[in-house]
């Protein structure tokens, strides 16, 4: 059984989360995926996620191509979420290309090429345009 474990906050989930999940599952047997926190966002990217980390899980949880969910509470962690659920493969977007490369010693690592013209940030300013 191979198991793929892959990344990402996944807030106001759109057709290009929805593409990565659905490529990174039919690259193995079981998707994991590792949602960041509202505090890791929050360090991250300044503010805090529009979704709260519980309906963001809740959301991926429930699509068909997820088999389990966890909360991811660090990015330093990354080699220890691959451990413990026995990952085979690491899948990123290709915004994220050759950073996870230091990890190919503990699984494969792929970066799949994003959708394009969408993305969580920009379906935000087309909302605040159209307040
Ligand atoms: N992703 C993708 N295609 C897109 C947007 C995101 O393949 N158009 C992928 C990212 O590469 C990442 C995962 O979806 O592997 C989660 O990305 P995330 O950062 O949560 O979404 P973004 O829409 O990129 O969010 P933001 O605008 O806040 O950076």
């Amino acid at each position: 059984m191979k198991t793929v474990i892959t990344f990402g906050t996944f807030d106001l989930f759109h057709v290009g989360h929805l593409n990565i999940l659905t490529r990174a599952r039919q690259l193995g047997d079981r998707l994991v995926v590792g949602v960041s926190s509202d505090a890791l966002n929050i360090h991250k990217k300044g503010r805090a996620p529009v979704y709260d980390q519980q309906d963001r899980m809740h959301i991926l949880e429930e699509l068909k191509c997820v088999n389990e969910v966890f909360l991811e509470e660090s990015l330093e962690f990354k080699s220890d979420y691959i451990r413990t659920f026995n990952a085979d493969l690491l899948v990123m977007g290709d915004d994220w290309a050759g950073r996870f490369d230091s990890l190919s010693c503990l699984c494969e690592v792929m970066y799949l090429p994003r959708t394009p013209s969408i993305s969580t940030t920009s379906v935000l300013e087309i909302v605040k345009r159209q307040k």
